[in-house]
């Protein structure tokens, strides 16, 4: 009696620990904030006082980057800040994974290209800015999809077309820059969603 309890204890822990290793070894962590950090290293084609080439080491723990914060709480990365480093690259789809991001500012530096769709997932983001850098394409319409945001700076860039109407949604936004681009039509900002 007393050995049958103990080997269904001893199975349920080996299949507890079996299930628990499957678990995290997929769940997100701080290894896949590193990883879309590296996936964004590898797209900067310019960095000409070596910021990321030296200091965005695998043999440093990721939260001593230059220009990346981690929060305590979860230990994720929570703010990356590349601003006036003179980075030349476009913006990876992996940086989707760093699910905790809350701010991101990449301004003064020279990002191209348009922005990737996957971006989207970053639904904690409160605080953007892309300004004076060169991408171009439409602004993105998910762009009103960031339930948090409160600050969107996409000022000095090539983007062109019109407004998104989507923007009437971002009922948090307190700051929305946008000049010195190639925008026209309507400025589609009217709603009282728009309070702040
Ligand atoms: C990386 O940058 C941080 C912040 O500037 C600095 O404290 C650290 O010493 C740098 N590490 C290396 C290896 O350059
Ligand atoms: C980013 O860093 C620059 C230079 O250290 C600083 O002036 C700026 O306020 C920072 N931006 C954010 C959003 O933290
Ligand atoms: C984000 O992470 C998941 C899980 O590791 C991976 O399957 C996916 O390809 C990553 N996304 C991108 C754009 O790399
Ligand atoms: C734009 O960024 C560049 C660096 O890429 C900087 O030299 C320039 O002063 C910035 N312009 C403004 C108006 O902030
Ligand atoms: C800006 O975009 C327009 C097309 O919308 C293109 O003709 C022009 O060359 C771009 N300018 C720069 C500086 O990239
Ligand atoms: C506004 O946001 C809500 C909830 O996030 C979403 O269901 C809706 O599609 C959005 N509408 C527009 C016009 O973006």
């Amino acid at each position: 009696m007393a050995k049958t309890g103990f080997l269904r204890s001893l199975m349920f822990l080996m299949l507890f620990t079996i299930i628990r290793t499957t678990l995290s070894s997929n769940s997100p962590s701080i290894t896949t904030d590193q990883r879309a950090l590296l996936a964004l290293k590898s797209h900067i084609t310019h960095d000409p006082h070596n910021l990321l080439a030296i200091n965005w080491s695998t043999s440093i723990s990721v939260c001593n980057w230059i220009g990346v914060t981690c929060g305590s709480k979860h230990h994720r990365v929570t703010a990356l800040n590349l601003s006036s480093m003179d980075l030349t690259g476009t913006i990876p789809s992996q940086l989707e994974n760093i699910s905790f991001l809350v701010s991101l500012s990449i301004r003064h530096n020279s990002f191209h290209g348009s922005l990737p769709t996957e971006l989207t997932s970053l639904h904690r983001l409160k605080y953007l800015s892309f300004g004076n850098n060169s991408f171009s394409g439409e602004i993105p319409s998910w762009f009103g999809y960031f339930p948090k945001l409160q600050c969107l700076n996409l000022y000095m860039n090539n983007f062109s077309g019109v407004i998104p109407s989507t923007f009437d949604n971002l009922s948090k936004l307190k700051m929305l820059l946008l000049y010195d681009n190639n925008l026209k039509g309507q400025i589609p900002l009217t709603s009282e969603n728009l309070s702040n």
